[in-house]
């Protein structure tokens, strides 16, 4: 049996390398600047960001590099070391939403959409651009390798086009970004046409190093909350299913539907404004849509509680023992009310829960991708390895691996 696969990130230097020697060699010219951004775990609050609910994101050490230089005309021209495509050519004339005449698809939708989203709110006289992108996000794997690729764009135009949003990387929390979070968002939604509901590109563009981003998605408000599980003797192991899942077919839509709808019986804007969780019970006929409510609901519990923990000091004693039984919880609601897991989420929980995880649940939109587990740092080899041979004897491709730290939020990455 061959050992465990764990994907590392590039190192900085490295990525901006990449993602230049990329444009290079389809461009024939150098970049004028590198801007990177991250890919993100979310620690819990899961299936909550469209009904209004609070998330826990970090932002990965694995993030998209995206080499760029302005051109004199509208046009755009894309490419990605990751695709075999050529390079994508595009007029920014010619960019609309999903369905209309000016429909793009795959990886280059979520680059077009930012753009076209942009010029939506600051006119349509922008100059085009070559970009060449490099990710080390796992592409499918939950951890918003699309919202990674958004943002790298949204934090290069936003200063090549002179909108000033960004702001500095050290102070990422504030209303500038909240606001370019909105556009990625739009791009997403509208030209790639996926219904998500903001989370991603919100912990892309303002998580910082060292915290979780406590957001409220009533709103989009969030503080930074100190997130240093080195100091309290704890790592974050993700484990990969390499089961592919894609926000855009219609499973997310339908889970997201189903809020939209119970809220409507309810007769509440967002679900998060339910106070009598008993009353909304008895209110609602349908077994299904009662599942998803109690999940929805019992998230937002769970989240707020993670959130107080954290705030009253170390994850250790018993403050780990409540961690390890709402990061569990989490996944068990989101397997049997959510109905959003799948086998190889389900067995990558309960194995590093056996070997002695402190809580393990899947992240991110689910039928697929990752899950992860708090680890000590002595369980992890013991973790992984138990994961990879349950895996093996299922006959179930191999999963990946990855050692999170909370990192910093999108940038420019060479001045
Ligand atoms: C995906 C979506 C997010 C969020 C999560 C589930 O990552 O992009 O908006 O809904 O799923 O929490």
């Amino acid at each position: 049996m061959s050992a465990p696969l764990f994907v590392r990130a590039a190192v900085p230097t490295d990525g901006v390398q990449h993602a230049r020697e990329t444009f290079r060699q389809a461009f024939g010219s150098d970049a004028t600047g590198v801007w990177s951004a991250p890919g993100r775990l979310n620690i819990i609050g899961e299936h909550v960001d469209y009904s209004g609910g609070p998330c826990l994101p970090i932002a990965l050490p694995h993030r998209a590099y995206l080499a760029l230089s302005a051109r004199t005309d509208r046009k755009i021209r894309l490419v990605s070391a990751q695709s075999q495509a050529a390079v994508t050519l595009l007029d920014l004339d010619d960019i609309g939403p999903k369905r209309s005449a000016g429909e793009v698809s795959g990886w280059s939708a979520y680059l077009a959409g930012v753009a076209w989203a942009l010029e939506e709110e600051y006119g349509r006289d922008h100059p085009g651009f070559d970009a060449a992108l490099w990710s080390c996000v796992p592409q499918g794997g939950g951890l918003s390798s699309s919202a990674a690729i958004e943002c790298s764009l949204a934090v290069a135009l936003d200063e090549v086009w002179g909108i000033g949003l960004a702001g500095s990387s050290a102070s990422p929390n504030g209303p500038g970004r909240t606001h370019l979070a909105h556009f990625a968002i739009r791009a997403e939604n509208e030209v790639a046409g996926a219904r998500t509901g903001g989370l991603d590109q919100n912990a892309s563009l303002r998580c910082r190093q060292g915290h979780a981003l406590a957001l409220d998605c009533r709103d989009f408000s969030a503080r930074d909350v100190p997130f240093d599980l080195a100091a309290d003797g704890l790592e974050i192991l993700i484990i990969d299913t390499q089961v592919s899942h894609s926000l855009a077919d219609g499973h997310y839509a339908a889970r997201r539907a189903d809020c939209e709808e119970a809220a409507r019986i309810l007769g509440v804007h967002q679900l998060v404004d339910v106070d009598d969780v008993e009353a909304a019970m008895r209110a609602l006929d349908s077994q299904r849509l009662r599942r998803r409510v109690r999940h929805v609901l019992s998230e937002i519990a769970r989240t707020r509680a993670f959130g107080d923990l954290l705030d009253a000091g170390a994850l250790t004693g018993t403050r780990r023992d409540v961690a390890r039984l709402l990061l569990d919880d989490s996944h068990d609601s989101l397997r049997d009310d959510f109905e959003v897991s799948c086998p190889q989420l389900d067995v990558a929980v309960d194995t590093a829960r056996a070997v002695g995880a402190y809580g393990s649940r899947m992240t991110g939109g689910g039928f697929g991708g990752s899950a992860f587990a708090l680890v000590t740092p002595e369980i992890t080899q013991s973790v992984t390895r138990a994961v990879a041979d349950a895996y093996d004897a299922r006959g179930w491709h191999s999963p990946r691996f990855i050692q999170a730290r909370p990192s910093g939020p999108a940038a420019r990455e060479d001045e």
